[in-house]
């Protein structure tokens, strides 16, 4: 496994790239815990092969699943699904494990499967899983590291989520499915990913109704697909776009729908990027000066969360002073700390972040502290003088096919260091 990427920026070759994007790594995560629900195998195109997936892919294989990598397609056989433990050591690798708790209890009356890892990014409380499940008759409790649930008369149920949270709309919405009778789940989220989700499922045969943030679900009907090919991954084509911002690159991302990107699109357009539509494809250019801004993370369609440390490095070429604000994590301003080392002029206050973008940056050793946080210092090394050492990279592995291909389209030579 690479743990250090040495970077020296340099002059891109190519000042018009084109690229197309993988499948989204938050769509094809919710899909594989809802091929649970299927009674025979079902072909995902479009699926990188990065580690949270392929971590995911090992928990389905430790409960008997079959999962078979082809050339352009991931089989996933989940008929024969006789476990209904998970251990610890592979959840920890990955937050989505948490979205088989509902199914493996609704199919084997009780389950133990340890707590889920991902980023920390903050306190990340399961409360909305676990209280919703309860609605639906499934009792949790926490068992050192591990969820212990059992069914205690299933039921549909009608359910707020307290916040649209991504896992936990995925999560209710696959066990409700499983559970016979109309159920409701109100206030639920809308990333695309989770949209994603639903139209996997409807393709599959699944009754499900949306209105805003409000989906009626009729549960117990029997589902079935043979293939599908997952959205594009927005956070991945973020990254593109952001690295030919900061260095004033044209791209061309070919065939990806903008509405995936209609948060971080429009504030570029705000901030002064050139942005156009080509049939499918979105055109981005960048005039030298750039505007500063001020943006809020929130769920989607407010700014992503996952996109903000992208807009920190983009506003480090930006005179003037920028502010970004998190309000869905806690803690996801630890790579803003690193930024610092390579001389950005940044104030962090609590939830925000303000950048004073007239600085040069030179490269030094930066630490990675989560994926998007890690991918930023690396797209920062491209607009830092001289040499940057990225250190634990592990994290980008986990979401970005080759990342380091990224950096050298735009210039920069990439040492991986195992
Ligand atoms: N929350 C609760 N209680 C819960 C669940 C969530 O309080 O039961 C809180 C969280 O603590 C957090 C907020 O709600 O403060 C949002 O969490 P959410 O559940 O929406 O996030 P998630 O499902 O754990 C997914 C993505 C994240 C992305 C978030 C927000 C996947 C596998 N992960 O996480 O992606 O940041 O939604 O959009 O889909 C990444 O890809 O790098 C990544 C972190």
């Amino acid at each position: 496994m690479v743990k250090e990427y040495i970077i020296e920026s340099g002059n891109p070759k190519n000042k018009y790239l084109k690229v197309s994007i993988p499948g989204a790594k938050n769509s094809i995560l919710p899909i594989l815990a809802a091929t649970m629900l299927l009674p025979s195998k079902v072909k995902l195109f479009n699926v990188p092969k990065i580690n949270d997936i392929n971590n995911m892919i090992k928990i389905i294989i430790s409960l008997g699943g079959t999962v078979v990598w082809n050339d352009d397609f991931l089989e996933v056989d989940c008929t024969a699904i006789i476990g209904q433990k998970i251990s610890f050591s592979l959840t920890e690798k990955v937050r989505s494990s948490i979205l088989l708790v509902g199914p493996l209890t609704v199919i084997f009356g009780k389950s133990i499967i340890g707590l889920p890892g991902g980023c920390r990014l903050g306190l990340r409380p399961i409360d909305i899983h676990v209280n919703g499940l309860r609605s639906f008759g499934i009792k949790t409790s926490k068992e050192n590291n591990k969820l212990v649930s059992q069914s205690t008369g299933l039921k549909p149920a009608s359910y707020n989520l307290k916040f649209p949270s991504v896992g936990a709309t995925e999560h209710l919405l696959i066990t409700s499915l499983l559970i016979k009778g109309e159920s409701i789940l109100n206030n639920i989220a809308l990333e695309p990913e989770v949209l994603d989700l639903i139209n996997f499922l409807k393709l599959a045969g699944a009754d499900i109704l949306r209105s805003q943030r409000r989906l009626k679900i009729e549960g117990g009907n029997k589902l079935s697909i043979n293939q599908y090919r997952v959205i594009p991954d927005r956070i991945v084509a973020a990254s593109w776009i952001t690295a030919a911002v900061i260095t004033r690159t044209n791209l061309q991302l070919l065939d990806f729908p903008k509405k995936l990107l209609c948060d971080f699109l429009s504030v570029l357009k705000l901030i002064g990027v050139d942005i156009e539509y080509s049939e499918n494809d979105i055109l981005i250019s960048c005039p030298d000066k750039l505007s500063p801004f001020n943006i809020t993370t929130g769920p989607f369609p407010e700014f992503s969360t996952d996109i903000q440390p992208f807009m920190a490095i983009i506003a480090c070429t930006i005179k003037g002073i920028s502010r970004i604000s998190e309000l869905v994590y806690e803690n996801r301003f630890q790579y803003a700390e690193e930024l610092k080392k390579l001389g950005a002029d940044i104030q962090i206050n609590e939830k925000t972040l303000y950048i004073n973008g007239d600085r040069r940056l030179v490269g030094c050793t930066v630490i990675g502290k989560d994926i998007r946080g890690t991918a930023a210092l690396g797209l920062a090394s491209l607009i830092s003088d001289g040499e940057t050492k990225l250190v634990d990279v592990g994290f980008i592995s986990r979401a970005y096919e080759d990342f380091d291909k990224l950096l050298e389209s735009f210039g920069a030579k990439v040492k991986s260091v195992i």
